[in-house]
C-alpha cells in the first residue's frame, strides 16, 4: 500500500492536539501507515519492530492473514444483528471453545462484550447477582479499565483515577504480593483478613478480583501460594474468585488462560485483547451455576460479542492451533529472558527481569537501588528505542518498568533485532 506523501508525523500531532482531548495519551509521536505481523510502519515509511502489539492485543501479529481472511468472509455475509436481537452461530461456537479450554472441572458459560473493562463490569455484576453480596475486594496495583466501577477496582491512582472519583462503593484494596517492594505473600493474606476485621464482614463479600500476572501495574506475577491461601479464604465464606484476564489471556503466558497454571480455578474469568487479533472483542467465562444468576435481559449490549469480533476470535484460537502458538509462548518467553538478562549484566539500573511465559519485563532502578525506582530512565530508554526504531511500552505503579507483549508470531531474528535495540538504547544512556 502506498503512503500518502502529505502525511508526517509532526502535522498529525499538531491536529491530534487540536481534535482530540490531551486526556487520551500516546505513547509515541508516531502515526501508523501499515502493520504487519511484529513490524510496522509509519507515514513518513519509517520501519518499526513491535513489542508492544497495540498493549497485548497482537498475540497473532498485526493483520494476521487467516484472521483477516475470516473477517471478510464474515463481511459479506452480516455484521450487526445485536445477538440479543438475532443470534448467529459464531457467537455459540466461540461460547463453547473458550467453555472447553477454561480451567475447573465444571460446567462452564461464556457471554460475549466488547472491551476489558466492559468484561470486568461484568463479572462483578454477575457475581453480585449469584451471591446477593455486594462488596469486592481488588488488589494493590492492579489495573481493571476506565469505566467507573473498573477504575474503583483498580488500585493504581496516577494516571487513571486522579479526578475522576467518587467511585462506586462496596470495593476495597487488599496488598497484592510484591517481594521485589517488600509485600510477602503473608503480608497480602494478612491484608485480605484485616479487610474482613476492619472494613466489610465477610459474608457481604462477593468476590475477589485479581490478574494472574498484573498488567499496567508492572509485570508482578501473583505467586501461586497467594492464590492458594486467597482460595482457601475464599471458600471459608463462600466468596467467588474472579480472574482478571484481559492482558494475560489469550495464550500471552504459555498457557491459553495464565491461570491455567494455578492451582485453582476461578469461578469467573475475563477475556478480551488478543482474543480476536486486534478486533473488540471481550469475554466472560466461568462457572455454569454464577453465569445464570442474572435474569434473561440481565446481560448483553448492542454490540457486544459482534460477528466480526466472533469471527476474528475463532481464526485466532484456529491460527493458534496451526501455528502451536502456546509452544511459542512459551519459546519467546524464554528467549526475551536470556536477551534481557544479557542487558541487565552490563546494566546495574536493571533490578530484576521477570514475568510468565511471554509477557517478561525489566524494572529499572537508580543505580540498581531497589529502594529508588527509575522512571526517569526508563521514560529515556523507550524513547531511545522508538529513536531506533523498536516500539515499547512502560508500566509498573512507579513507571520504572519496560514491559514486552511483543506477538508471538515473531521470528526469532526480529526478537533478537529488538532486543539488540534496547541494549543499544540503554548503552545511549551512559
Ligand atoms: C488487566 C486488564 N484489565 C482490564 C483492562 C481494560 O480493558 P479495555 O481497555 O479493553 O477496557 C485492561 C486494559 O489494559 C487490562 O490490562
Amino acid at each position: 500500500m502506498q503512503r500518502e506523501p502529505h502525511l508526517n508525523n509532526a502535522a498529525l500531532m499538531a491536529r491530534r492536539s487540536a481534535a482530540v482531548p490531551r486526556g487520551v495519551g500516546q505513547a509515541h509521536e508516531i502515526f501508523i501507515a501499515r502493520g504487519e505481523n511484529a513490524e510496522l510502519w509509519d507515514v513518513e515509511g519509517r520501519r518499526y519492530i513491535d513489542f508492544a502489539g497495540g498493549i497485548a492485543v497482537l498475540n497473532t501479529g498485526h493483520c494476521h492473514p487467516d484472521v483477516i481472511a475470516a473477517v471478510k468472509a464474515q463481511l459479506d455475509l452480516y455484521t450487526h444483528t445485536c445477538f440479543q436481537v438475532i443470534a448467529y452461530e459464531p457467537y455459540v461456537e466461540l461460547a463453547e471453545r473458550l467453555n472447553a479450554l477454561a480451567p475447573g472441572n465444571f460446567a462452564k458459560k461464556t457471554l460475549f462484550l466488547s472491551t476489558g473493562a466492559e468484561a470486568i463490569e461484568n463479572t462483578i455484576k454477575i457475581a453480585r447477582a449469584a451471591t446477593k453480596r455486594s462488596g469486592v475486594i481488588a488488589f494493590t496495583g492492579g489495573y481493571h479499565g476506565r469505566t467507573l466501577l473498573t477504575l474503583g477496582l483498580t488500585g493504581k491512582v496516577a494516571p487513571y483515577k486522579a479526578g475522576f472519583g467518587p467511585f462506586p462503593g462496596e470495593v476495597f484494596h487488599a496488598l497484592f504480593p510484591n517481594e521485589l517492594h517488600g509485600v510477602s505473600v503473608a503480608d497480602a493474606l494478612a491484608s485480605v483478613e484485616t479487610i474482613l476485621k476492619n472494613d466489610i464482614e465477610a459474608d457481604r463479600v462477593a468476590a475477589f478480583i485479581l490478574e494472574p500476572v498484573q498488567g499496567e501495574g508492572g509485570f508482578y506475577v501473583a505467586p501461586p501460594a497467594f492464590v492458594d491461601g486467597l482460595k482457601r479464604i475464599a471458600d471459608r465464606h463462600g466468596i467467588l474468585l474472579i480472574a482478571d484476564e484481559v492482558q494475560t489471556g489469550a495464550g500471552r503466558t504459555g498457557t491459553w488462560f495464565a491461570c491455567e497454571q494455578w492451582n485453582v480455578a476461578p469461578d469467573l474469568i475475563a477475556t478480551a485483547k488478543s482474543l480476536a487479533g486486534g478486533f473488540p472483542i471481550s469475554g466472560v467465562v466461568g462457572r455454569a451455576d454464577v453465569m445464570d444468576a442474572p435474569a434473561p435481559g440481565g446481560l448483553g449490549g448492542t454490540y457486544a460479542g459482534s460477528p466480526v469480533g466472533c469471527a476474528a476470535a475463532l481464526a485466532v484460537l484456529k491460527v493458534f492451533e496451526k501455528e502451536q502458538l502456546l509452544e511459542r509462548s512459551k519459546a519467546v518467553g524464554a528467549r526475551l529472558t536470556a536477551g534481557l538478562q544479557a542487558i541487565a549484566r552490563d546494566n546495574p539500573a536493571i533490578g530484576d527481569v521477570r514475568g510468565l511465559g511471554a509477557m517478561v519485563a525489566i524494572e529499572l532502578f537508580e543505580g540498581g537501588n531497589l529502594a529508588r525506582p527509575d522512571a526517569d530512565l526508563t521514560r529515556r530508554v523507550v524513547a531511545e528505542a522508538a529513536r531506533r526504531g523498536l516500539i515499547l511500552l512502560s508500566c509498573g505503579v512507579y513507571g520504572n518498568v519496560v514491559r514486552v507483549l511483543v506477538p508471538l508470531t515473531a521470528s526469532d531474528a526480529l526478537l533478537d533485532e529488538g532486543l539488540q535495540i534496547l541494549a543499544d538504547s540503554f548503552r545511549a544512556q551512559r
